[in-house]
């Protein structure tokens, strides 16, 4: 069997044909960052400027997310982000199950390649393809869950914060915890230095 790589895994996400996203988009989006990052970011999917630019979060959402990190001192170049499917689901909507579950395989193997040691799942969809169908955004937000000892966070969409405001307030003590789950795990020792 071939080794995985990261262009191993590029080169599976451009030749999928798992599910009928594929058809009508412009560009694949399999996830950009700092592939020696401790910390991955999850989201749902590629939305229009994503899709256009083949590049995951640089669409208003990805602009706040932008601010988000920095708002705890991170530039956004250290984090390794992605989404759970990487095609753009027509009109933004939120992927079937079966879309999800087929890409779920380079997912994996975004997650092996960079054995992160923290994950933040943004949002529903990221939330339940991961921790499960049981999760509940609104319950379960700013929860830690430690999985085959990683550790994982479901908090809002971006999305969710830029459609209602009120949401902000706890997204902002979400990712103090972060923050401080980062520096507990003395990661980033450059950035969180005591
Ligand atoms: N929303 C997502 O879930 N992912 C993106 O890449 C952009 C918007």
């Amino acid at each position: 069997m071939a080794e995985i790589s990261w262009e191993l895994m590029e080169q599976q996400v451009a030749a999928c044909r798992m599910c009928g996203l594929c058809q009508g988009i412009h560009h694949k989006v399999p996830g950009q960052g700092d592939r020696h990052s401790p910390l991955m970011f999850i989201g749902e999917g590629p939305g229009q400027v994503e899709d256009e630019q083949g590049l995951a979060f640089v669409g208003p959402a990805g602009q706040l997310l932008t601010r988000m990190l920095l708002a705890i001192d991170l530039p956004r170049d250290r984090v390794y982000i992605c989404n759970v499917v990487k095609c753009r689901p027509p009109n933004n909507r939120v992927p079937l199950p079966e879309e999800a579950a087929a890409c779920m395989l380079h997912l994996r193997m975004q997650v092996a390649l960079l054995r992160p040691r923290v994950i933040v799942l943004l949002g529903s969809t990221a939330a339940k393809n991961t921790l499960g169908e049981e999760i509940r955004i609104t319950r379960d937000r700013g929860k830690w869950f430690q999985r085959k000892g990683v550790w994982m966070m479901p908090t809002y969409h971006p999305s969710a914060l830029l459609r209602d405001v009120s949401k902000k307030r706890d997204a902002w003590e979400d990712m103090q915890s972060l923050r401080d789950k980062l520096m507990e795990l003395g990661l980033y020792p450059d950035i969180y230095q005591e």
